[in-house]
This record gives structure tokens, sequence and C-alpha cells, in this order.
């Protein structure tokens, strides 16, 4: 029976139904063989450390654990020699020889570190973003690594949020079209190539909805909402075909993820099909004893029995399930089949074919930091970047006369990687100031530090806890300040780099302010008086609040924060020899008081005028406006575009029926450029209250100067539906608006009725 529904399972996605039935039967011989302890061992994930440890705990006596058979897996430990220690102890030295898998989170690049991701999904490039996760996999795994804890597929609409870095942003719709091609990208076709490795879907599920942005906050949610806006993304991850799915810190409903049943049985195996294996995150099984569930025994039977087959560093299974069994608490069929589905994945990896399959360590060298990689990191990186302004069109520079460079980030190396670049190297990247050089040549280009990124002292401390990036200088700010108002008062135009640290985003790193650190501000105002051409350079892990600087007569480019070859990619946009199209995806707000704040939002009973000015009794603020200060979709380019002529295929269809919106666009500027062509859905009249627009298509296109195109986008049926009061993914007749346009404010619209 139980082999039956697993069969179905797999079936249900043609990624996994290739020789299914070999696998299983292969799977249940070694079963047979295991003992209790051998199998609860396969659940156990450790990291020897020295690699990487969020938590507070590192795993101890690893070796011995292994050589026992109580390690499933490692994290932590890379490099072919390394990781075939490891797996040689677990080979030949374990009762069993059962392969460990060996995990990483490679989040954007291994060695070759691309954008951060947030900065990835504004390229609104699905192609650029497969191949992102191709080279990562094609280097990761040249290292030993087999399995990746990545895409972060959780939509994030706070960007108090120091983890909105590491996703796709705020948009159920573009989340899913980023999860799909990242999990294709780190797969491939098949997951036992040596250069594939099996994606972990994470964290699933609704981390990025954490109360007040805080970190590892609870989460409190309607069905609806988490149905209609949060949930897609990691769906279109399982249907992708990734293998593993992590469960998040935060409560689901009242229960936290790592114990709820609901979530990782009822919905993600009953609903959704996935049959590969759910680990847990860094001790999140642990940490259910002060969400106040119980005793380590009591929350590891809770997780096990709720659907969770691997528990990351707490070693709550390891310590407790033994018991829990003998008590009843568990059954052994419960542990039976946990085990089950990881030694499924260790098969489709092809570890019991060769367990050193990814340890040649020939690869390594030809494989990581190769040309091509490091050439496909600086395109991804000037294809993340999205210009905000460019007041008087002064963008792009000439590479003549003299440039002043100036602030905290301009020659900063350990700021270009960005959060979550463990396995990159900082000390590889390519500054501003080199890159300026690279690539600006007929330019002087002259550098002044002009501020620190911050002068509290306070906060230094706090960010530099995960490593060190922010550098308090020893000069007095005035001094600094001085000698780059001076260098750009003999200059014909300043570039200030400034914005956050690489760790002033990303884990553990919300804050309350988002703007632009005060010492900055104050660098960029006196830049601004010297009456000098300016350009900011932004740098940051999350949406900021930049009125301020906004209203100033400055252009701005955000690079997020751009990898290893940060320097020539930002050079690249700045010279022109590259045109910016990246698009924000998530909305820039005023200030805090308007999060959360996104596209999407439902339309309430009290609209604010459409004028935008207060009205009382209307759902509006007395001090600040409904408006976002950069709407989602948003980002210039140094020519212009103009959208006109839309029209629909047709203006009834029934169920069943997809539609197709047309629209003309013309580059009217001087630059050939790329365009993202988004279109936005209102569902007109529906029983449960539609958000005001929906993204439901976009298409990048590229035009040449004075060229039009057509561009055709199709809704399909789906893309109709949404989940109802029942949870049932339904389409409801009537009146549906369609917007075309350049971003989330798209007006050119269209009306078509759903029979
Ligand atoms: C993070 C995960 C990560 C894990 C292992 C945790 O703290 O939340 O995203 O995969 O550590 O490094």
């Amino acid at each position: 029976m139980h082999n039956k529904k697993i069969v179905l399972a797999l079936m249900a996605l043609s990624f996994w139904s290739a020789q299914a039935q070999k696998r299983i039967q292969e799977v249940e011989v070694l079963l047979n063989k295991m003992t209790i302890e051998e199998k609860i061992g396969q659940l156990n994930l450790l990291t020897p450390g020295g690699g990487v440890a969020t938590g507070e705990v590192v795993s101890k006596d690893v070796e011995s654990k292994i050589k026992n058979g109580q390690v499933g897996g490692l994290f932590g430990v890379s490099g072919p020699e390394k990781v075939r220690i490891a797996q040689e102890i677990a080979v030949n030295n374990s009762r069993l020889g059962i392969p460990l898998l060996i995990g990483s989170d490679v989040i954007h690049g291994y060695k070759t570190t691309y954008p951060i991701p947030l900065g990835l999904s504004s390229s609104w490039d699905m192609e650029l973003v497969k191949q992102a996760a191709q080279m990562a996999a094609k280097e990761a795994t040249a290292d030993g690594i087999n399995w990746n804890f990545s895409p972060m597929v959780d939509i994030a609409r706070d960007p108090r949020w120091g983890r909105i870095s590491e996703g796709a942003g705020e948009d159920p719709y573009l989340g899913s079209k980023i999860a799909e091609a990242m999990v294709k990208g780190y797969q491939g076709d098949d997951l036992s190539a040596t250069h594939t490795m099996l994606a972990c879907v994470k964290h699933f599920a609704l981390y990025g909805a954490s109360e007040a942005g805080r970190d590892y906050h609870t989460v409190d949610m309607s069905k609806i909402k988490m149905f209609n806006q949060y949930l897609p993304p990691y769906e279109a991850a399982i249907r992708a075909g990734a293998a593993s799915v992590m469960s998040s810190f935060n409560d689901v409903d009242g229960v936290p993820a790592s114990g709820n049943s609901w979530l990782l049985t009822d919905l993600l195996r009953d609903r959704w099909g996935f049959g590969g294996f759910v680990v847990s995150d860094y001790t999140s099984v642990n940490e259910m004893i002060a969400h106040g569930l119980g005793d380590l025994q009591a929350v590891s039977a809770l997780a096990l029995k709720a659907g969770l087959d691997m528990d990351m560093v707490g070693e709550g299974f390891q310590t407790t399930l033994k018991k829990s069994l003998d008590q009843g608490k568990v059954t052994e069929t419960d542990i039976t089949n946990a085990c089950r589905r990881v030694l499924e994945a260790k098969y489709l990896s092809g570890l019991f074919d060769d367990p050193y399959r990814y340890l040649d360590p020939q690869r390594a060298k030809k494989d990581i930091l190769a040309e091509d990689n490091r050439a496909l990191a600086r395109k991804l990186a000037t294809h993340s970047f999205v210009l905000l302004k460019n007041h008087n069109n002064i963008l792009p520079l000439k590479k003549a006369g003299k440039i002043a460079l100036v602030g905290p980030l301009a020659d900063s190396r350990e700021n270009m990687l960005g959060t979550w670049a463990p396995t990159g190297d900082f000390n590889l990247a390519v500054t501003i100031l080199e890159g300026f050089k690279n690539v600006g040549a007929g330019a002087i280009i002259q550098f002044a530090k002009g501020a620190n990124i911050s002068d509290d002292t306070d906060f230094a401390k706090n960010v530099n806890a995960l490593g060190e990036r922010i550098v308090i200088d020893e000069r007095s700010s005035e001094t600094m300040l001085k000698e780059a108002v001076d260098l750009t008062n003999t200059s014909d135009v300043v570039v200030a780099v400034v914005g956050e640290a690489s760790e002033m985003s990303g884990e553990s790193s919300s804050r309350t302010d988002i703007s632009i650190p005060e010492s900055q501000k104050r660098l960029i105002r006196a830049l601004v008086d010297t009456g000098k051409p300016v350009v900011l350079v932004l740098m940051s892990g999350r949406p900021l609040t930049i009125s301020e600087e906004l209203d100033m007569p400055v252009s701005i480019l955000q690079v997020w924060h751009p990898g290893v070859e940060a320097g020539n990619a930002i050079a690249d946009v700045v010279f022109g020899d590259y045109n910016p199209s990246g698009k924000l995806t998530a909305t820039w707000p005023i200030n805090v008081g308007q999060i959360p704040i996104y596209h999407s939002a439902k339309v309430t009973g009290r609209p604010a005028p459409e004028s935008g000015e207060f009205q009382k009794f209307r759902s509006n603020y007395l001090d600040a406006p409904n408006t976002p200060l950069l709407p989602f979709g948003y980002g210039l380019s140094y020519t212009t575009f103009e959208y006109s002529d839309l029209r629909l295929s047709k203006k009834e269809i029934g169920r069943g029926e997809s539609i197709s919106a047309t629209v003309t666009v013309k580059n009217t500027g001087d630059h050939t450029g790329e365009e993202v062509v988004q279109l936005y859905l209102r569902d007109v009249v529906r029983s449960i209250a539609p958000p005001k627009r929906q993204l439901k298509g976009f298409q990048k296109i590229k035009l040449k100067k004075g060229e039009r195109k057509e561009v055709t986008i199709t809704l399909t049926p789906d893309d109709l539906k949404f989940y109802d009061a029942q949870l049932e993914f339904v389409s409801e007749p009537g009146e549906f608006k369609i917007f075309v346009g350049t971003d989330s404010n798209a007006d050119l619209s269209e009306s078509f009725i759903l029979r």
C-alpha cells in the first residue's frame, strides 16, 4: 500500500517518473537491511563547522558518528579532498556504507558570486536566472557539493526584513517563474549528472511574512492570503521537480512549520504530490521547545509525525526518536518513511552508483571561477541594476574628463558580494574604483572615501557580528568629507557609491530604519551643494527609503550587491556599454510607516481619493500618501519607450479559453535598450475581494533606436483563477481588466468578459 502511494506521487511528476520503480525496489532492499538506529542515523544532518554555521550549535564528534551510521548528510564541508575524506568514512567505515549527502548554501553563485537574489530577480530574465543557477551548480558540484539549500522563494513585502535580499521580492507570479527557473538550473533533467545538484526550496512556509520584519518572528496569515499570495512560488518549485524542501523557523497557523503536519503532509505531499524529502532549518526542530510545544523528545516526535524527514544540526531525532519509538510515540513506519525519502534522494543523485562522482579534483580547477563564469557574473550584474533616476540625462557618462569617485563603498572589496556568500571570496571581487579604471580609461578617475558607511559604532558592531563589513575610518568625518568635496570641486562629475554594507541585509539583519545611514547622507548633501553633476550608485540588499535623495538633482543607479564582477559591471552601465534594463521586484516605500506596501493590495471600501489628497473617513494617512516612492516593476533606461494600441484577441471568452493582449512598443530615445513589458490583471467582481491588480505576464524585449515591436502576452485559463473560500482554484465569470505598460502603474487598459 505504502509503495503504491509513493509510486503514484513519483509518477505525478514526470521528472521523477523515470526508473522510479527500480529505484524504489533498490531502496527497499537497503531498508530491509537497516537497524532502527541506522534508519534514524540517515535523518541526521550535521555540520562539522568551519564552513557555514548560522546557529549557535556546531556538531561534535562527527567522524565517529559517521562511522556509527548516525549521519545522513553534512554541510559546511567542501573541496574534493575534504569531501572525499568524509565520504570514505561513510562508505568504508560504516556498517552499510551509505554515502552522505553534501549540502551547502549556494545562494548567489558558488565561488563566482553573482548578484544577490533580489538583484537577480530585477533582471526579469528567466533565461539568465536559469543560466546563473546552472553555473552555480557546475561550480558547486565541482567542489563536492550535491545538495543546495536554495532557492529561497519566500514572498517578502517588508523591506525591514533583512532576508528580502535572498528572494525574488513581493510578487507570487514573478516569484513562481524565478523559482522554476532556479530549480531547473540547479537540477537540470538528470540529478545524477555530475554538474547538477538537488535543489532545496525554502523556507517552507511564509518565512517572509515575519511580523514587523523582524527575523525569526511569528507569522499569522489567513489561508486566503496564503494560497493566493504566498504559496504559489513554493508550489511552482515543487512542480518544477525540486528534490527537497526546507521547513521554516516561523509558525504557520500557530504551529511551527517544522512540526506542522497540515503544512508538511496535507498540503505538501497530499495536495501538491511532493515526492522528495523535507529537511528542517538550522535547529528549527529544537526551537519548537522555545515556541512552547514541549521538550526535545516531544518536539522531535512532533516533527517526524508531521512529515519532516531530516533534522538539521539539532540532533533531536538522533537523541530521542528511539525512545519515542519504544514509548509508542512514533512508529517504525514513521521512521522508515523518512529514511526512505532520504535514501531516494541519494539514489537520484547517483551516489549509490558512485559515492565519489562529485569529487574529481581536475574539475574543480577547470570549472570553478572559469573565465566564462566571471563573464556571466558580469552580465548578470549589469542586467540586475535598476536606473531609478537620470537627472538631466547625465548617464551614461563619457569615458573622458575628470571623474571624482567617492563614497565608502567605492573602494570596499569586502562589501561587493553581499550577504550569504559564504562560499565566495570577497578578495576576488572587483571594486568600483578598479572597474572604473578598467572600463573608463580615457577619463581621469580619482577617489576619496568621503564618509564611513555608518558613524554609529554600536550599529557597526552589530553589523560586523556576521563578518567585518563596516570599517570606521580613523580620520575624522570632517576630514573625509572635505577631501571628497575638494576632489569634486576640481572634477567634472562625481559618482558616489553609497548605501548598505553586505551584512546590513540578510539573515538576522533586520532594520527599523531603512534609509541611507546619516554619515553618507551628509556626504551626498555636501556633494550636491558643490553644484557638480552627481551620480549616486546605490548599493543595498533591500528597498530603501530615499525620498530625500530622490528629490535632489542627482541620478541614481540601484546596483544591489553585484557580486564578484561588481566594479566592471557598474562601469559597463555607468559608461553606457550596457543600457540598464532592471525593474524593481519589491515596492520602495516613502517611509517605514507605509510598510507593508505592495502593488497587489486589495481596494478597501473607502479608497483614498484618486487625486492623492487627504480626505477624512477615507483609507489614507494624515502625514503621507498611500502611493509608494517607487512602484513595483519600476525602472528607467537610457532610452525611452512608448506604449500604444493595446488590443485583446477577443472581447469575451469561455472558461478554458485563453486570451491574448497585444501592444505596440516603440523605442523613442537615442539608445538601443531592453524593456520589460508588464501585464497586470484585475478581476473586477468575484467572491473573494480581488487585489487592485496583479502581475500576470511579462516579456523582456530589445529595441533599437526608433524600432517598434508588437508584443503579445497570452493569459491562460489558469491565469484567471484564484483560490476561493473553499481554497479551490477557480475562475468566476464576469469582467476582467487588463493593464499593460512599463511598471505596475501601467495605464493602457482594456476589458473582457469571462462567460
Ligand atoms: C538559514 C537557512 C540555511 C541554513 C543552513 C539557516 O540559518 O535560515 O537558510 O540554509 O541556516 O546554513
